[in-house]
């Protein structure tokens, strides 16, 4: 592996567009080769903080480091810092070639260098047979792959990337999703990526960490924010959920017992210290639910209301006897084929560590 990407450290940024604040008090270290994918909600900030780290905002107040040292004076050309932004603005009057060659020759790369390295960025992202073409006569993905080819030439040491594959199809998006995994973790770019899209947050990032209104609610493992999210609000912006009302009976060495709003009782692997008597929600993947013909203990009655067939799973939406509404995916076995709609099912979790237990604040 070639030498490692910088060491991040963003150390108590904030920042402030008058009276907005729009980054609070936000603190996170990323080491050396690692890719951190940042998630939340349109407006929380996300582009705001990685133009902070890329020099093009001053914060209001913190410090960037890079391998311990700050870099809050230096500008943006002289951090070393790679970009792919939302608008990915290539320089129109240049061809690709130029484009991607622009910032070799700002680095005073030898000219014999210089031609070999744009034709092998340019392969790697399949726009080597573009490579005369202007930006106006690409289209939008097509001018996100050569912006992409453009910072990776330069081989930085940080990789700032806000929504790099937007505009990019799924079977495209997913080789570049593979191909910037790739080169990230051969050349040990320290990555930051913003994205909306929360399977690919999931698939590519070592951690994930999830911002509302300006401020990091949890930084963690995929797994670990998937299965066993901090708040309310990061179970419900990552992936989807089913959320049922009750009330904390009792805790002991085997988790929490619930007793939801309809009477069914339910136990949870994890009463996250929370008092017999307090109102909670617990929250259940689709996934997390099994659905069966027979009444079963802490199972609830429903009614199907829709089949969606997935592929290999199928969702169901389920109506329960009190008017809630349930979604389960299960896994599509060849004998059990597919349930009716309007057939009656049993649906209960399954498994207390599928549920997630919130209080109700
Ligand atoms: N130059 C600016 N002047 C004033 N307010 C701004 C400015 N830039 C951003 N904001 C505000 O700061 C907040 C955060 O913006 P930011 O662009 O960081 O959001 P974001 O998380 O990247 O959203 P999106 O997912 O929609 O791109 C928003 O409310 C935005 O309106
Ligand atoms: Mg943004």
């Amino acid at each position: 592996m070639a030498a490692a990407g910088h060491d991040v450290q963003i150390d108590h940024v904030s920042h402030r567009f008058a009276d907005y604040v729009a980054v609070d008090d936000v603190s996170l270290t990323i080491d050396g080769g690692g890719l951190v994918a940042l998630l939340g909600p349109s407006g929380c900030g996300k582009s705001t903080l990685l133009r902070i780290i890329a020099g093009f905002i001053a914060q209001s107040s913190g410090r960037i480091l890079f391998d311990g040292a700050p870099v809050d004076h230096l500008p943006a050309n002289r951090r070393g810092v790679g970009i792919v932004f939302q608008n990915y603005a290539l320089f129109p009057h240049m061809t690709v070639r130029d484009n991607v060659a622009y910032g070799l020759r700002a680095q005073k790369w030898e000219r014999d260098d210089i031609g070999p390295r744009v034709e092998e960025m340019l392969r790697r992202v399949h726009m080597a047979q573009f490579a005369d073409r202007f930006p106006k006569q690409l289209s939008g993905g097509q001018q996100q792959r050569v912006a992409l080819a453009r910072c990776l030439a330069t081989d930085p040491k940080v990789l700032l990337l806000d929504e790099p594959f937007a505009a990019l199809d799924k079977n495209l998006r997913f080789d570049m999703q593979v191909e910037v995994k790739r080169l990230q973790h051969e050349y040990g770019i320290t990555t930051i990526m913003v994205t909306h899209d929360q399977e690919e947050a999931l698939a590519m990032a070592d951690r994930i960490a999830v911002m509302s209104r300006g401020r990091l609610e949890q930084v963690a493992s995929p797994t670990e924010i998937y299965d066993r999210p901090a708040t309310l609000f990061v179970n419900q912006f990552v992936g989807s959920t089913n959320l049922l009302r009750g009330e904390l009976l009792a805790q002991d060495s085997n988790g929490a017992l619930v007793r939801l709003d309809d009477g069914t009782a339910l136990r949870a692997a994890d009463s996250k210290g929370l008092m017999p008597g307090a109102k909670v929600v617990v929250a259940v993947r689709p996934e997390g639910l099994v659905l069966s013909d027979n009444a079963v203990e802490g199972a609830r009655p429903g009614r199907i209301k829709t089949v969606m067939p997935l592929g290999p799973q199928v969702a169901y939406d389920i109506e329960t006897e009190d008017g809630a509404a349930l979604k389960a995916v299960v896994a599509r076995s060849g004998a059990s084929g597919l349930r009716e709609a309007d057939s009656i099912v049993h649906v209960a979790p399954v498994s207390p560590a599928a549920c997630n237990i919130f209080a109700i604040e």
